[in-house]
């Protein structure tokens, strides 16, 4: 069977302005991802993996290599792509409410009053029910990350490219919604690629915790964190504390030991 999400051999390289240095940001890096799969990254920061998201997101191109959705060769931006970025964007001239909503104007499975319903479905999901009508340039950085997620959900896209979504979130909020995005991506079988530093973050959510090099990227190892710890007794607040911990602390010496090398380069 075809993979849902199919990286081949994909390289990328920046080059300084005046195109005598450069900088190689991923190797050839191959990746496949299910349907339905909850994918964690993790790795040094700079290491790449924002690049990697925007390539597979199709706002930015591989020099080499290929990117395959459901067998299709991907070759710019796609709306079956949903992406909330880290510097996440609203739209200052619309209220809390527009901006939300705007995340439902393409879609075309749902009538006008659906796209109501939802809008409010997840305005509320966001904690921002009661700041429906402000503009964005009146409220909080977290509360418009939590606007920016909210416009991402009600787009409803095929895949879910969250570039640490929940980092200007207080512990109660970003809790609340990685409950709920694991329950969006159980129940609705969204297919998401979730970058964090965050390591208990990552071990919460994932079904499989993809850990990358310092840069340029590789893949230094894939972890099924459901073989480990079901994905359900982590959402229930049942997981195996002793296997949480274990399973932190080797991913953390991976991560320790990827940074002493970066350390030791410079
Ligand atoms: N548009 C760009 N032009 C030049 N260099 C870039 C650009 N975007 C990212 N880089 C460089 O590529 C490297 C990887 O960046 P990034 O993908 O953001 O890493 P990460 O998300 O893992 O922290 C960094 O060294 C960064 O400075
Ligand atoms: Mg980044």
């Amino acid at each position: 069977m075809d993979k849902f999400i199919k990286v081949t051999d994909v390289t990328k390289t920046y080059w300084s302005e005046d195109g005598k240095t450069e900088t190689k940001v991923v190797l050839p890096l191959s990746l496949t991802i299910a349907e339905g799969e909850m994918v964690m990254f993790l790795g040094p920061s700079g290491c790449g993996k924002t690049t990697l998201m925007r390539i597979i997101g199709g706002l930015e191109k591989q020099d080499q290599g290929s990117i395959t959705l459901a067998g299709d060769l991907l070759a710019g931006p796609d709306r079956r792509r949903g992406m909330v970025f880290q510097s996440y964007s609203s739209f200052p001239w619309l209220c809390v409410r527009d901006n939300i909503k705007f995340g439902t104007r393409y879609r075309k499975d749902i009538s006008a009053a659906e796209k109501e319903e939802i809008t409010d479905h997840y305005m509320g999901m966001v904690g921002l029910s009661a700041y429906s009508d402000f503009y964005t340039n009146r409220i909080s950085g977290g509360m418009r990350q939590r606007v920016a997620i909210a416009r991402t959900l009600a787009s409803s896209p095929d895949i879910l490219l969250m570039d640490e979504p929940f980092g200007a979130l207080d512990a109660q909020t970003r809790e609340h919604l990685q409950f709920q995005l694991m329950d969006i991506n159980k129940t609705e079988k969204k297919t998401t690629i979730f970058v964090t530093h965050d390591v208990e973050e990552a071990i919460l959510l994932a079904d499989r915790v993809v850990i990358f090099s310092a840069r340029p990227a590789r893949v230094v190892k894939e972890i099924d964190v459901n073989a480990v710890i079901p994905v359900q007794d982590r959402r229930n607040n049942k997981a195996d504390m002793q296997k949480f911990f274990s399973l932190r602390n080797e991913i953390l010496e991976i991560i320790r030991a990827e940074y002493r090398q970066t350390m030791e380069a410079t």
